[in-house]
């Protein structure tokens, strides 16, 4: 895996352990908050001249009433605070707004925080970002705002931002060029929004450079085809898409996970597959396929295939893998295609001459 795409998976880390100044707090809704601790740690990484934080600091004597301030750190989970706190000390590098009643984002909100790396706004009531909020921002990379009521990404996101996290809104709608402009980001994840493929306006993805994006848990039909080409990784479990045609995976060539499964997928046509030929692991499981999609003998490093929970009733001998061992890269350490029709006997083992150990396939009984 990417090293910097661990980063997009923060909000589900466990806890890291070990000494800290900071007290825990105890989450006041599990699930639905980001780990402040493990963002301080990951925060001190990445901080390039390892010194961005002054330890012999004593506590803000200007701190927010109610906060915790340290070391550029300032902790206002919930507070029950209804805005932004209005005297923040301008040095603050992580702000923790979590798990409050915040409705809005005003223009000044932010005004003077011109250090800031990350910003969690998550698990409040925030509807509206006045569209100059995030301007003061030069140096902000992470901003979390799932678990809101958004209608639409924020205009004007920080440049620097390699990572947006805006996960459970109610974004309906990607309007042109809201990325525009973002040449650092990593990471969207933009799951569980009523997200249609005709919310995504021509040119949504324009102009940005990423390697993640998910968008599980939406409103989609097909896989969107104007998303940005850089992508390696893609995650669209758990929408409504049918089928792949021949043309729907063309820009996405750079892709080395895709995630499908948890859809309608009746048929994926001959060819659409072609190219996506970087792949390493595909998950096209719970869908309703029924037969192993054509193409995958030809891909040189697959090596994660999940196909259950499908209608497949036929597993021909040559599904996975290519006639020639050399054109092969890596052998597969992964298939499964238990819990389809298929008379898993009726399978020749040939089938799985290119896994690297027979206990990577998992054919299981079917029971109907
Ligand atoms: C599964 O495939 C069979 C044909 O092999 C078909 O008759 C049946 O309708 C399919 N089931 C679903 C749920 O699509």
């Amino acid at each position: 895996m990417h090293p910097c795409l661990i980063l997009c998976l923060l909000g589900s880390l466990p806890a890291l352990s070990g000494a800290s100044p900071f007290p825990r707090r105890r989450p006041s809704n599990p699930g639905k908050t980001v780990d402040v601790k493990s963002l301080m740690l990951l925060m001190m990484n990445d901080e390039e001249d390892g010194s961005g934080f002054d330890f012999d600091l004593p506590a803000y004597p200007n701190c927010p009433f109610g906060c915790q301030c340290n070391m550029k750190v300032v902790q206002c989970s919930d507070l029950g605070l209804h805005y932004v706190p209005n005297d923040i000390p301008a040095d603050t590098r992580l702000l923790d707004l979590q798990a409050n009643h915040i409705t809005e984002i005003r223009e000044h909100d932010f005004k003077n925080l011109h250090s800031l790396y990350a910003l969690v706004l998550v698990n409040n009531l925030i509807s509206k970002v006045h569209p100059r909020a995030f301007l003061p921002m030069g140096r902000m990379e992470k901003l979390y705002l799932s678990h809101n009521r958004l209608t639409t990404v924020p205009r004007n996101l920080p440049p620097l931002l390699e990572e947006l996290r805006i996960h459970d809104n109610n974004i309906k709608k990607i309007e042109s060029r809201t990325f525009a402009g973002l040449h650092k980001m990593n990471c969207i994840e933009l799951g569980r929004n009523p997200i249609k493929n005709s919310g995504l306006e021509p040119g949504a993805f324009d102009g940005l450079h990423l390697n993640f994006l998910r968008i599980s848990e939406a409103k989609l039909t097909s896989i969107p085809k104007d998303l940005p080409d850089s992508l390696r990784e893609l995650h669209l479990d758990n929408n409504q898409i049918q089928s792949i045609g021949p043309e729907d995976l063309r820009h996405y060539g750079e892709l080395y996970r895709l995630g499908l499964g948890y859809n309608k997928i009746r048929h994926i046509e001959f060819g659409g597959l072609y190219y996506v030929q970087n792949l390493r692991e595909l998950h096209l499981n719970h869908n309703l396929l029924s037969s192993v999609p054509s193409g995958l003998p030809e891909m040189k490093y697959l090596q994660v295939v999940y196909l259950h929970s499908n209608n497949i009733s036929q597993v021909a001998v040559d599904a996975f893998c290519p006639a020639s061992f050399s054109v092969k890269k890596t052998f597969y350490n992964s298939i499964s295609l238990y819990d389809n029709p298929v008379h898993y006997w009726e399978v020749q083992p040939a089938t799985f001459r290119c896994v690297s150990d027979r206990r990577a396939v998992q054919l299981g009984n079917y029971k109907k």
